[in-house]
């Protein structure tokens, strides 16, 4: 019986065949970026809207916490909506309850961080049952983490 003939031959070909494109495959795959710092837990707490400006998620360790109906939420896991170059990256660090209930990410919905927190008093009934919608959604999905409270003088 010649080698190529040989059946044991043609199994040992394929189990070399199948180790060598494993390894070749292994080694041509894309790099991964490194896993994101883990962030340790947040204590529950009360946060002006100044101090809020520091979570706006900037750099892969900064956590993303965002205001809704008086509400802090940690979004951080929405990284790709809340953080920079995301759809929603204004809300990051923001109070973004206006701009939920009329349905706009314009930074025309952002009230001045060392103002006082919108009152929201001006909102349709519409709007408010949208803010009202919005604030459900965030609070099943997103860890709910402190109060909005005024800035301190
Ligand atoms: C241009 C039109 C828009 C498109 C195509 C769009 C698309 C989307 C999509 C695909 C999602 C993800 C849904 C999911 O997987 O759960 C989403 C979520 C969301 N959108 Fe929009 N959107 C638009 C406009 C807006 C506007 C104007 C706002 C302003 C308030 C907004 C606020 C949000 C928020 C807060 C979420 C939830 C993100 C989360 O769960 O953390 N979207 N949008």
């Amino acid at each position: 019986m010649s080698a190529l003939t040989n059946p044991v031959n043609w199994i040992l070909a394929a189990v070399l065949g199948y180790i060598s494109y494993n390894f070749f495959a292994a080694a041509a795959a894309p790099e991964l970026p490194p896993p994101r710092p883990k962030l340790p837990a947040l204590v529950f707490k009360e946060y002006t809207p100044k101090e809020l400006t520091e979570f706006d998620g900037r750099t892969d360790d900064t956590r993303i916490l965002i205001a809704v109906q008086g509400k802090i939420f940690d979004v951080t896991r929405g990284r790709n909506f809340y953080g920079p170059g995301g759809p929603y990256g204004n809300f990051a660090g923001r109070d973004a309850s206006r701009g939920l209930a009329k349905n706009s990410f314009d930074s025309e919905m952002l009230v001045p961080v060392d103002g006082p927190i919108d009152k929201l008093e001006d909102l349709t009934d519409d709007e408010k049952e949208a803010l009202s919608d919005w604030a459900m959604h965030f609070e099943g999905k997103y860890q709910h983490v402190g109060t909005l409270v005024e800035n301190k003088n």
